[in-house]
């Protein structure tokens, strides 16, 4: 097993690790292994509803005085955390890679994006501003406060196994909720990392816990428990669609970060260096392993040719390897049953006329390593164009006219992100306005930052994380009559 002072193999309830020799419930054991070498880092314990409800249980008598704190104090431990984040920014980056294999830098930058979130919900618990209302009634006065949900129960993805957490997690804690943390199977380590540095900065017991299992019984406890009064979750829209039905037969509130299948667009206007660049950064960030990363590279027809030679020799020069290697780009996805839905898409798209010219196979070190690939020639009856890859792999789409694209791009269930690059003012509005997405970027290939709403809409999920609305996901609103007040 790696050294790394953060790998803990025991789950963080209430203040207490807690191994598997502690629960009855606990029969088996998760292995977590690194993609990039396909050695155990570690087991963690299989732990069930039994266990999550403790943790609610905690998170719950933890709550009660958690909500009473000024926010004041709230802010002084986001604050804490994100310095604590980055304090061990090199030492949690290094366990990221060895738990998902994304590059070093890239997890060393999502150590930092994750406790932005802690600096920015800081700043943001003492702004949770109520209202008066002009009232109707000269003797009665209408005020409107706001108040934490409640335990929060969040459930997490494995491709960015820090940043999700913290983004759930800040808001939470800057509006006055607990959570209890499921954290996915393959990345639990950066998870539990969030315990350590709890106990580092001395946060009240029961505020954070982080439980690991099968996600079936712990997400059911989360959803039937009356204690807990939210569910959040990134991760697919089948899941988001299961776990929101759950949850609203009783009641819960929710927040889906879900799929996507995001078109990048690229007009004849563009500059060709800068959307090369930003077709890069979009698509091959964390090995096309994001909700966020183009899926649909629409390529008008006078600058196709040339996008596509430009960004081929680019790509064909990134350096595959270990995440912890020198100057190493990309590094594995996360597992066989992720390589074997590229393939597939890949294998479907050539069957369909598509034209490979760079990559499009297994990467020679074997594992899960693929190489980055572009396609050319992609339409729209090609599977890539409507579910989501989720890796390297780059189709390049031809078209013509702004009102083509524009129903094309919006021809999904999904609506997380869109990009466009153009160098056309009034093009960059029509499409920003014309684009049904929570979020585009213009001339941009990379938009998310704690201090913007993420979030998407149709299949996309619903709810916004960072910025000043991301709070609004972790408050009810309390309307209060004074009545009486007459003399
Ligand atoms: C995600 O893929 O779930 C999030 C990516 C991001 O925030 O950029």
């Amino acid at each position: 097993m790696p050294h790394n002072s953060f790998l803990r193999e025991q789950c963080y309830i209430a203040g207490e690790w807690v191994g598997p020799t502690v629960s009855k419930d606990a029969s088996t054991l998760i292995g977590v292994t690194n993609p990039a070498t396909g050695d155990m880092l570690g087991k963690v314990p299989n732990f069930g509803r039994r266990e999550t409800s403790q943790a609610i249980d905690m998170a719950q008598i933890a709550f009660e005085d958690w909500r009473r704190r000024t926010p004041d104090e709230r802010a002084g431990f986001c604050m804490a955390m994100h310095d604590a984040l980055m304090d061990n920014q090199a030492t949690l980056g290094e366990l990221l890679t060895l738990e998902m294999g994304k590059p070093f830098a890239e997890a060393k930058g999502e150590i930092a994006f994750g406790a932005g979130f802690f600096k920015w919900f800081a700043e943001e618990a003492r702004r949770v501003y109520g209202d008066v209302v002009p009232s109707p009634w000269p003797d009665k006065k209408i005020i409107i406060t706001k108040e934490p949900i409640g335990v929060v129960g969040a459930i997490t993805p494995w491709n960015f196994p820090s940043a999700m957490i913290a983004r759930k997690v800040a808001a939470a804690f800057a509006a006055g909720c607990s959570v209890v943390c499921k954290p996915a199977s393959e990345t639990p380590f950066s998870a539990f990392a969030f315990g350590v540095l709890a106990d580092e900065i001395a946060l009240p017991k029961g505020v954070l816990s982080v439980i690991t299992g099968d996600p079936e019984p712990i997400a059911d406890e989360m959803c039937e428990n009356p204690k807990l009064r939210k569910v959040t979750f990134t991760g697919s829209t089948r899941v988001g669609k299961e776990l929101a039905s759950k949850a609203s037969r009783h009641m819960k509130r929710i927040s889906m970060e879900l799929g996507g299948n995001a078109p990048l667009i690229i007009f004849d206007d563009a500059d060709l260096d800068k959307a090369v660049d930003g077709a890069i950064a979009c698509k091959f960030r964390n090995s096309g392993q994001t909700c966020v990363c183009a899926n649909r590279i629409y390529v008008q027809s006078g600058i196709y040719d040339a996008f596509a030679k430009q960004l081929a020799e680019k790509v064909s020069t990134m350096m595959v390897g270990n995440g912890l290697g020198d100057g190493v780009e990309q590094g594995p996805l996360i597992s066989d049953a992720a390589i074997q839905k590229v393939e597939s898409h890949i294998a479907d798209a050539t069957e369909r006329g598509a034209k490979v010219i760079t990559g499009g196979a297994r990467h020679n070190l074997g594992l899960t390593f693929f190489q980055p690939t572009i396609l050319t020639d992609a339409t729209s009856e090609m599977k890539i164009a409507s579910e989501e890859t989720f890796g390297p792999v780059a189709p390049l789409f031809k078209f013509e006219t702004e009102e083509e694209v524009i129903k094309a791009a919006n021809a999904t269930e999904y609506g997380l992100a869109s990009y466009c690059y153009t160098n056309d003012l009034g093009r960059a509005w029509r499409m920003t306005d014309s684009l049904d997405y929570g979020m585009v970027a213009i001339n941009e290939g990379i938009l998310s930052t704690p201090i913007a709403p993420f979030g998407g809409v149709k299949d996309s999920g619903q709810g916004r994380e960072g910025s000043k609305y991301g709070l609004d996901d972790y408050i009810n609103v309390k309307y209060a009559l004074f009545g009486g007040l007459a003399k």
